[in-house]
């Protein structure tokens, strides 16, 4: 008589089933009067399922977020990705079901739980940039983005690990510890913002946010089997986020569908112009307060014109590249066979992902400089460190060599330098040469692996392969769409997730979005995590459970200290 149980597990939700519980069951809500949700699984949500359970009546939006929290409280520990929870989300929750009563639903994102990536200003939580020396600092305001997502009624649900500083794609950190790739525990999430990956992929929310100075919206998405934007220079306000570099820096949204990575792009780059990031007066006027959403239907891949970049493979066979030139070998017949063309790009040698970086990158010219200006800005109680030597000289960190060599650079590096024009002029030339192959071959988008090899195993050096540093110093957009696995294996019980970039023109992500919508239904791969596949029991909760960062499995591979 299974179904006549009424089960009450301490503080845990009730199971109710059968005619007779019902009664009680209604009892019940007559005291907590939005508490029935267990019909609602948060599984694999998008906005649109969120909203359609929520306007249907099947739960509420205590409901909606409880059973995030039950599924971070429970699963959380296995992938060590969110590292703070915000204390205020059940009472917006319950803001949000009055709202409801009373008829008054507003915001494209109503009710939708969203995971800010660590370096993102938000109050009432602190930004760290996964950095104990930063522990402290609590933003006296939302960043542009963050305002943004209140605006449209999200919850901001927590935050998320991320790789200390957003200076590699490790995720690990000297406040939240190493983050665990779901797919394979034994590999990294990609990063920086590994964290949001990991957490999405999870769903731990519906969507999540990121950054990207070199790869870091897109590595994570590759290796979670999600799709992100690397929105063009300027089309999102990067101001009250931890920067690291003027011309690379960018912000945006990484998400499970196409359809919420449109919407919840549409909602960041709302801002259009913002005085405290001089960047966004670029995009062009009509782009302001477009609906990304809106298009993402129409058109096919039929006559699409795709550039392959071959030299951003690698042909050396081993267990880590293998898979990555299988799956991009599949994603080329499949683009072919839906009636695109792909143009062989291998001639246009100039794009060395390695040569770039090594050549190019001008982070550690910048990075000095924007940090003073940050961190002297945006503590509200002024204990945290308020500048770049103040933070380096005396903070701990995890010290990885390859990653504090140009931190140590920054410390007697600035845009002033002659190499930094030097650099910048080498840019310039890049995105020209870039923008004539786009104009020469007719390119709709070049494409390539995100990364050469699998994401990289847990204690690695570097997350080595990447090849996001042609967006992130010419500026152009990148969707990210996942593209395969690697073979199956013990650790990986249903392979390791390998995505692919698309990059468009200036302020394509329109065409680029519309291309990634037709992609991902007609050749779908998106996969829960084996662990995460299954249901969570929603707890009832009195107040949001805190979540402490776990600094407490930093592989040995990385020792904490100060730099010297
Ligand atoms: C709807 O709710 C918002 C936020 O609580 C409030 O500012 C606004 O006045 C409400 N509108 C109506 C019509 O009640
Ligand atoms: C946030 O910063 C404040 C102010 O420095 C500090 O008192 C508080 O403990 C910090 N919160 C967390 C969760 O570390
Ligand atoms: C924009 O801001 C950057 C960095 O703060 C600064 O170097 C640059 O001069 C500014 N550009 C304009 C046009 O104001
Ligand atoms: C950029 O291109 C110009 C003109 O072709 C050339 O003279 C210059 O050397 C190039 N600079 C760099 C840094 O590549
Ligand atoms: C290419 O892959 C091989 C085999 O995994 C590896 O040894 C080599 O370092 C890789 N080269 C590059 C440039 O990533
Ligand atoms: C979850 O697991 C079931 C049963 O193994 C499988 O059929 C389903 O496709 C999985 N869901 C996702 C989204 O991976």
């Amino acid at each position: 008589m299974k179904s006549a149980i009424l089960v009450f597990l301490g503080s845990r939700r009730l199971i109710l089933s059968g005619p007779l519980l019902l009664l009680n069951a209604l009892a019940l809500q007559a005291a907590c009067a939005f508490a029935l949700h267990e019909s609602f699984d948060v599984r694999e949500a998008t906005i649109d399922s969120v909203h359609n359970a929520l306007f249907t009546g099947l739960t509420s939006c205590r409901g909606v977020v409880s059973a995030f929290l039950s599924r971070i409280e429970e699963l959380n520990p296995l992938i060590n990705a969110v590292i703070g929870l915000n204390p205020d989300a059940l009472a917006i929750a319950d803001e949000m079901d009055q709202r409801m009563v009373a008829g008054n639903v507003t915001g494209k994102l109503f009710c939708i739980p969203v995971l800010l990536k660590e370096n993102y200003d938000a109050t009432p939580m602190n930004t760290t940039g996964g950095c104990m020396a930063l522990a402290g600092k609590r933003p006296a305001k939302d960043a542009s983005t963050v305002k943004a997502l209140k605006r449209e009624n999200a919850i901001i649900l927590g935050k998320v690990n991320m790789h200390e500083m957003a200076l590699e794609g490790l995720s690990v950190s000297t406040l939240g510890g190493q983050t665990f790739n779901p797919y394979d525990q034994t590999r990294t999430p990609g990063g920086s913002s590994g964290g949001t990956g990991a957490a999405i992929a999870t769903s731990f929310a519906v969507f999540g946010t990121g950054t990207d100075t070199v790869n870091s919206l897109r590595s994570p998405a590759s290796a979670n089997n999600l799709v992100s934007v690397r929105p063009t220079r300027g089309l999102i306000s990067r101001a009250g986020v931890i920067p690291v570099s003027y011309t690379q820096d960018t912000a945006g949204p990484i998400a499970r569908n196409i359809k919420d990575l449109a919407i919840a792009l549409t909602v960041m780059a709302s801002i259009g112009f913002d005085e405290a990031d001089n960047a966004t007066a670029l995009p062009p006027s009509e782009l302001v307060g477009k609906d990304y959403s809106a298009e993402l239907h129409g058109g096919h891949l039929k006559g699409l014109r795709f550039g392959a970049l071959n030299g951003f493979r690698n042909y050396t066979a081993s267990s880590e590249t293998t898979p990555i030139i299988n799956v991009m070998d599949d994603m080329i017949k499949f683009l072919k066979s839906e009636g695109a063309h792909v143009v062989d790009t291998t001639e246009d040698a100039i794009f060395t992902a390695t040569e770039i970086l090594a050549e190019l990158d001008v982070q550690q010219y910048e990075y000095r400089e924007l940090l003073d200006a940050y961190l002297a800005g945006s503590d509200s109680d002024g204990t945290a460190p308020t500048s770049f030597n103040d933070l380096y000289t005396k903070g701990k960190f995890i010290v990885i060599p390859s990653q504090y060599a140009y931190v140590k650079n920054a410390f007697v590096s600035s845009t002033g330098s002659e190499s930094y024009a030097l650099r910048q002029l080498g840019i310039k030339n890049l995105t020209n040469a870039l923008l004539s192959m786009f104009s020469c071959h007719k390119l709709d988008a070049l494409i390539y692996p995100e990364q050469k090899n699998l994401v990289v195993k847990i204690g690695s050096a570097s997350q080595s392969g990447r090849n996001g540093i042609l967006a992130a110093l010419t500026g152009l957009p990148v969707v990210t769409v996942p593209a395969g696995f690697s073979p199956r294996s013990e650790d990986a019980p249903i392979g390791v997730p390998i995505g692919m970039e698309m990059m468009g023109l200036p302020f394509s992500e329109g065409k680029l979005l519309n291309i990634a919508s037709h992609i991902t239904h007609l050749h779908s791969t998106r996969r829960m995590p084996t662990f995460a596949n299954r249901s969570v029991e929603v707890k009832e909760y009195s107040e949001v459970p805190v979540i402490r960062p776990n600094m407490g499995n930093i592989p040995a591979a990385y020792p904490i200290g100060v730099l010297s």
